[in-house]
């Protein structure tokens, strides 16, 4: 509630000390899951500094605050040298992989437009890469289509993707690495694809981009996955994963200038200020984009190739440490993501009794369709080096604490959600569906809250629910996690 007068500055930052305690710790070491942390406090400060110096100024217009022109000339010109990439590539400053993806499809969808058309263009991938880009299908209106990679490797498969181009394909995507497993997509097959048969190729190096290089300085496998690979159209990679730099900070760049075009927008139809907006949204602070400019010059080659290095020894020590302990490593991974399986350890229990224990991982349901298994998904960073040991301590007291749901509790829990039916690929039958989800959750969501445990909020334990994830077809699950977190935010817990 807006209080009716303010509060005093001593009361705001006891209630928000109270906030952020709620939340796991970014700078511990102890999260493997979205938080990059490099373990160096001065550069947090460094950033925090830079962030603060620009928070207040708007990228909007850049007429009024020049600042930001030029730091993201200066941004850019970084990932292009980092990427190899020639003077013709140009590159736009975003808030996130997701934004930069955005900004790609948007450009492949009306350059295929341009040349064939009007009728549904699609994207073909591999069955690991980002939801983003379905994310971005569903706002403007493409279909995806997601093939299988080599089961071995996990590395995305060029004769899957082949097979699945059609006269409707827009764009193809490889990632370098995915998300999921941290296998590195054959950028140099799916080019040689992309050139014959004329579509987009858009690697997504959002994890990759300032990482690889370093990898490969210091002596890594690294295949080619940058602009020296001819017949790329367009990159993306996120300073705020492996750069470290403060959240909302990605880089899209384009083969060309006409390619930047098809993604920006302007606008001189109103009797306002004239748009031109390089991304996706309009007003943004200048604070991010500032940390990212401070991170890159104060770590430089060598702070990154340093950072790397420790990465690379974490990483050892997670492989060798979990293959001991009995869990299979899941592809080749070549990035600092790694993923492991197991057919004794219930995964999704170990994964809450770790988080039990301090240490957050992330649980990945199974694609049977797609022969993946469930795993646990690991993002190192360079503090890991200094934690691994104590981490891998922590694994093998879990593994042996680890019990899985009884089955009486799954199938209940199954039940529970039959009435709702799987619509495949179906238009018509999602219509249908989606007009008994407003009835259903109208009559029934107070006890779907009950059934899933979250009148309280967020259970302790999560692994009945990824079982269920788990079990049941994704445009059900998709639609359940919708309405339920809907109600979590609404009472804001
Ligand atoms: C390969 C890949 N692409 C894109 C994204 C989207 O990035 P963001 O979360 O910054 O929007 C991610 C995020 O994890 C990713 O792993």
């Amino acid at each position: 509630m807006l209080p009716q007068s303010g509060l005093s500055k001593a009361e705001i930052f006891k209630r928000l000390g109270e906030f952020a305690n709620l939340d796991a710790n970014p700078y511990s070491g102890r999260l493997f899951t979205i938080a990059f942390e490099p373990g160096n406090e001065e550069l947090r400060e460094v950033a925090h500094r830079a962030f603060e110096m620009f928070m207040d100024k708007n990228i909007l217009d850049f007429t009024e605050f020049k600042s930001a022109m030029k730091m993201e000339k200066e941004v850019v010109d970084i990932a292009k040298r980092l990427m190899h990439a020639d003077g013709e590539v140009v590159g736009t400053y975003t808030f996130g992989g997701t934004e930069s993806v955005f900004l790609a499809v948007k450009a492949a969808r009306d350059n295929f437009i341009i040349r064939k058309g009007f009728q549904m263009p699609e994207i073909v991938m591999p069955i690991h890469a980002h939801p983003c880009y379905e994310k971005a299908a569903e706002y403007m209106g493409l279909k995806v289509v997601r093939v299988p990679v080599n089961p071995e490797t996990l590395e995305g498969d060029p004769d899957a993707i082949n097979e699945a181009i059609t006269e409707n394909t827009a764009m193809i995507v490889a990632s370098t690495p995915n998300w999921p497993f941290g296998t590195i997509d054959p950028v140099k097959e799916f080019a040689e694809i992309a050139e014959d048969k004329k579509v987009w190729l858009h690697v997504d190096a959002c994890v990759g981009g300032f990482i690889l290089p370093f990898f490969e300085k210091l002596g890594e496998d690294i295949p080619e996955f940058d602009f020296r690979v001819e017949g790329i159209s367009s990159m993306s990679l996120d300073p705020h994963k492996y750069a470290y730099s403060s959240i909302g900070s990605s880089i899209v760049l384009f083969k060309k200038p006409f390619y930047k075009m098809l993604a920006q927008y302007a606008n001189l139809r109103w009797p306002g200020y004239p748009i031109v907006n390089p991304a996706v949204l309009s007003s943004r602070s200048a604070g991010p984009l500032a940390a990212t400019w401070a991170i890159l010059h104060y770590l430089g080659e060598e702070g990154y190739t340093e950072l790397a290095r420790k990465i690379l020894s974490a990483r050892r020590k997670i492989i060798d440490g979990f293959s001991s302990l009995g869990f299979k490593l899941l592809g080749k991974p070549r990035s600092p993501i790694v993923a492991f399986t197991s057919e004794e350890v219930d995964l999704f229990t170990l994964t809450d009794v770790l988080m039990k224990k301090g240490w957050l991982v992330l649980p990945q349901i199974s694609k049977k369709d797609f022969k993946i298994p469930r795993s646990i998904h690991l993002t190192i960073t360079p503090i890991h080096d200094m934690l691994a040991d104590e981490f891998l301590r922590a694994v093998e007291e879990a593994k042996s604490e680890a019990k899985a749901p009884a089955e009486a509790e799954v199938v209940r829990g199954l039940g529970m959600i039959t009435s709702l039916l799987s619509t495949g690929e179906d238009p018509e039958a999602l219509r249908l569906l989606m007009t008994r989800v407003e009835q259903y959750i109208e009559l029934y969501g107070n006890e779907l809250i009950k059934a899933f445990g979250l009148e309280k909020g967020l259970p302790d334990e999560m692994a009945m629910i990824y079982e269920l994830f788990d079990a049941i077809p994704p445009e059900i699950t998709e639609l359940l996690v919708n309405y339920l977190v809907i109600e979590l935010y609404r009472r804001g817990f």
